[in-house]
């Protein structure tokens, strides 16, 4: 034993990643190797059989026989207001449920509750990374890194920066400038205190979205990134609203991703949430800083701000991952998602003329799955670190079971386990596409019954 409860530990059975975009790899009778550090020391696959698989990294690795997939992402706020959104858009939204609740969490015993629940459900979705904006407050924003490090959950947490006086209300808003980057600073020692090397938990620099920000404060934070190589997050283009205030409040700017780049907010460490209605020229200057798109079709369908186009994004060379945007979107499911994301296409598709155009819209059970893994991996910086299961990596998995039902059509046992696995039901016939298929459209947290993060076992089910 040597990091936090992670074992030497040799995983059996059908491993299954995102190889590419476009391609989910299946390793049938592999066994993967994990050191005592969460890392991948050997893979075996190919092999005829559980045992051979098992002999094979055992020979890799050197170790003796001793007793003894796919891993998320996703951007997460606060979580208590979720599904409440009622009929309300973007703006009247935040003002009406989001910026009391994040206020109310200065109270650290709710915030202790509230954050709690959220680390822990999201884990038991599988959501093995997560960007957090936490809220003004640092003791409460410090205590969310304290519970992601203790739950052992990978994270970038991030203190949301509000000073604009003329938007952000008086309730929910720092001081001033000066306070905002000092708060920031404070939550980033913070961080640099629990975790030095950021081996789990990292600082990410939050102006919330460009209304809220002050001019000085969005050049305080980029220089804060030339500092310390922090990343940054924060939303763009999301509600039509929202870009009409944007364009009110900065008439000297050509586009609202142009009023980041003028401020130095746009570089490759930098993750957008949203993207629905850039230009053509906001997504071309996008592709040119390297920034990253988070995709959130849950939420951009309760909050009715539109559709992001995943596949131009992509075509215009942007990096995208996915965000459950709790609590915009409804759901703290990173599978529901990416299930969200393949109906979000398919609704662009219906938008289009009928021919080959509609056809490309549509994104697969592959492209989905690779946006809640490898491709958020992308987005993070940490394409070298997680994302597959290959040597070197670290073990972020989540196993998976299906319900395997008999030739009566009935899950074997008792009504127990019909429950237990969910609404997944395999006959047999499926092949290992359809399976997983299934599982992307059917699936819950029923079916995740393991969770590794950094070869941590952070969530089991019986
Ligand atoms: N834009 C500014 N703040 C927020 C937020 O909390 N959620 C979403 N979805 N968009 C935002």
């Amino acid at each position: 034993v040597e990091d936090h409860n992670v074992f030497r530990q040799i995983l059996l059975g059908t491993f299954i990643h995102s190889k590419s975009r476009t391609e989910l790899e299946y390793m049938h009778n592999a066994a993967v190797a994990v050191n005592s550090h969460g890392t991948i020391a050997a893979v075996a696959l190919g092999c005829d059989s559980l045992e051979d698989a098992k002999e094979k990294v055992l020979r890799e690795t050197g170790w003796s026989d001793e007793e003894d997939d796919n891993d998320d992402e996703g951007e997460i706020h606060v979580y208590p207001n979720v599904g409440i959104f009622g009929k309300s858009t973007l703006l009247d939204w935040l003002a009406k449920y989001t910026f009391p609740l994040e206020a109310s969490l200065s109270d650290l015993a709710k915030a202790k509750r509230v954050y709690t629940a959220c680390v822990r459900r999201t884990l038991a979705h599988g959501t093995t990374t997560a960007t957090y904006y936490a809220t003004i407050d640092v003791p409460a924003t410090n205590l969310l890194a304290d519970l992601c490090l203790s739950l052992g959950q990978r994270a970038f947490v991030g203190r949301v920066c509000m000073d604009r006086a003329d938007i952000c209300p008086e309730f929910y808003r720092d001081a001033s400038t000066q306070a905002s980057l000092d708060a920031t600073r404070k939550t980033i020692a913070h961080i640099d205190r629990i975790d030095p090397g950021y081996e789990l938990i990292s600082p990410i620099l939050t102006p919330r979205f460009a209304p809220s920000c002050s001019d000085a404060s969005m050049d305080g934070l980029t220089q804060l990134h030339k500092d310390r190589q922090i990343p940054v997050q924060t939303h763009i283009s999301e509600n039509k609203g929202e870009l009409q205030l944007v364009k009110d409040l900065f008439p000297e700017s050509s586009s609202y991703a142009d009023v980041y780049d003028t401020h130095g907010l746009l570089t490759r460490k930098t993750v957008l949430a949203h993207g629905v209605h850039l230009s053509d020229a906001e997504a071309s200057l996008i592709a040119s800083r390297e920034s990253k798109i988070s995709h959130c079709p849950c939420s951009n369908s309760s909050l009715t701000s539109g559709e992001a186009r995943v596949r131009w994004l992509w075509e215009k060379g942007i990096e995208v991952g996915l965000g459950t945007d709790m609590s915009g979107g409804y759901s703290p499911s990173i599978l529901e998602a990416a299930r969200q994301a393949t109906l979000t296409s398919r609704h662009l598709a219906m938008q289009m003329q009928e021919g080959e155009d509609r056809e490309k819209c549509k994104l697969s059970v592959e492209e989905a799955l690779f946006l809640a893994t490898r491709g958020g991996a992308r987005c993070l910086g940490l394409a070298d670190k997680i994302g597959g299961f290959e040597v070197g990596k670290q073990l972020d998995a989540q196993l998976i079971t299906l319900g395997t039902v008999d030739e009566n059509g009935l899950r074997a046992g008792e009504e127990e386990s019909v429950h237990d696995a969910g609404n997944v039901d395999v006959f047999g016939w499926e092949s290992w596409d359809e399976k997983v298929a299934k599982w992307l459209y059917n699936g819950d947290d029923r079916n995740t019954k393991k969770v590794w993060v950094k070869g941590r076992l952070v969530h089991s089910r019986r």
